[in-house]
Formats: structure tokens, sequence, C-alpha cells
């Protein structure tokens, strides 16, 4: 597959936004399949844990659960690839990346937008969708950690299914930041939460709780279960409510009923 790598991105040569963000190699493609994917072949190529990668637009982005994710102009369609040490618990991995681009949203909106953790990977604004992570094992020992922020999609109108659904931070702030703003605020944030262990931490545990968009709501998980959400646990599961006692949900997607 031929690449349309970019040189210079957002007014500085590509290789300038990596040196000063302290990682191996950010790639920024004016087009790819998906990010995620080409974190992987890079991974197989024996790539350096951070490296990046950047698409301008994604021809065939994912979502969770084999859907696909919508990735016109103005989002940040990103992968960076992590390392798992053996004994940490991958599956934290969403719910850690969310924090550090929650964080990111917040401290480059400048306080403007508060964006909350939808359990496991989803963060709205108001109940819209303004970003997903998806995480995929890539190489040997690594995850692709890939976000997908709509930030100004110029109001190119979306495809019926995501109509109402979907939110971008131009919505929300006077002036969206920059995509090289979010990315590199992201990378740090997400640094500062690394390496992965095999618990929440309890600041996290106290962030996500703060963050928490299920808190107190009732929800459906995809296996059927009924219940109102209590919490995330540090295991990263998600504590509820149900009928005559508690469940415990460590994967799936969530429905609010009410
Ligand atoms: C979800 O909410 O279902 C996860 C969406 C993740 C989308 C991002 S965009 C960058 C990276 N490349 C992909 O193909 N998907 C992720």
């Amino acid at each position: 597959m031929s690449l349309d790598l970019l040189e210079a991105w957002e007014g500085r040569p590509v290789r300038d936004w990596a040196e000063s963000w302290g990682i191996p190699l950010l790639e920024v493609h004016r087009s790819l399949d998906s990010t995620n994917d080409r974190i992987r072949r890079l991974a197989d190529s024996g790539c350096e844990d951070f490296t990046t990668v950047v698409a301008e637009v994604q021809t065939e982005g994912r979502g969770r659960g084999g859907t696909g994710w919508w990735s016109p102009n103005g989002g940040l369609w990103a992968s960076v690839l992590v390392g798992v040490e053996s004994g940490a618990r991958a599956e934290l991995l969403p719910l850690v990346a969310g924090l550090a681009l929650a964080r990111a949203v917040a401290t480059s909106c400048r306080g403007e937008v508060e964006a909350r953790i939808k359990w496991p990977n989803d963060l709205q604004v108001e109940e819209r969708k303004l970003a997903g992570i998806l995480c995929e094992r890539s190489g040997a020992g690594g995850i692709a950690v890939g976000v997908g922020v709509n930030v100004d999609l110029g109001g190119v109108k979306p495809p019926a299914r995501l109509a109402g659904v979907l939110t971008t931070l131009a919505e929300w702030c006077a002036e969206p930041p920059t995509r090289r703003t979010l990315l590199g605020s992201f990378l740090s944030s997400l640094r500062t939460e690394l390496p992965l262990s095999d618990r929440l931490s309890r600041r996290q545990l106290e962030e996500l709780e703060r963050l928490d968009a299920l808190k107190g709501r009732s929800v459906e998980c995809s296996g059927g279960v009924r219940g109102v959400a209590e919490r995330i646990q540090s295991d990263g599961s998600l504590y509820l409510r149900v009928d005559g006692g508690y469940a415990s949900i460590r994967s799936g997607s969530i429905r609010l009923i009410e």
C-alpha cells in the first residue's frame, strides 16, 4: 500500500512535533484505512512505545464491536502504541486512556467543556458522543490505543445513524482547540497514567468517579443485565445494583434506559 505522508502538519514539520512531545516517531497521513491498522503494521516491524500515527481522514475507521467510525476532515484520528508489562491488566487501558483524553479536552478547551466518561470507552458531553477509544493488541506485548475526537467537523452532515448522537468540540468551545494542542496534551496525560498496573489507583478511581457519566443511572448492558450503575471498580469493571443484589460487568456496551 502506498503511503500519503505529510512532511508538515499544523504549521510545523511533523518531526518537530515528535521531538517537542518526546515521542520516538510521529506519522501524519493525508488519508489512511485506519490508524490502528497502521500502528499494528509498525509494531510488527518493531517500532517503539509511544509511536503515534495521525490521519486527516480514515477510509475504514473502526469503532468497538466491529462498527465503522466516521472519520472525515476536522477530527483527531490518532493511535498510540503502548507497551503492557506482564501482570498488568490490559482491560484498564481504555479507562486510563479515557481519563487522559478527558483531561486533554478540559485543558485544551480552557475549561469550557467537561467531557464525561461513559464506561468503558466513550467521552460524552450532555449524553452525546464526543470521542471514542479503541484498544487493540498490536505486535508482541503492545496495544494500539486509538482515539477519535470530533473536534470541528465543519458542519458536514453526518450519516443518518449518527444524527443527534454525536457532538463536536466546536459546538461547545468559542474557539475549538487545534488537533496538535489536543494530541500533545493527550500524550502528556497518557504518560502520567502509565505504566498500567493490575488495579486502578485511588486517584484514578476518584477522577473516574467525578467524571462518570453513568453513576446513578438506570442502564441495560449488552448482555441483557439491567440495573443502576454505582461505580467503576479498581479492576475496571462496572458495579451495578440489580434486583436482589449486585453485578459486576466486565465488558460490553451500555444503554441508558431512563
Ligand atoms: C468507539 O467508540 O467505538 C471507538 C472509536 C475509536 C475510533 C478511533 S479513530 C482512530 C483509531 N483508528 C480507528 O480505526 N479507530 C480508532
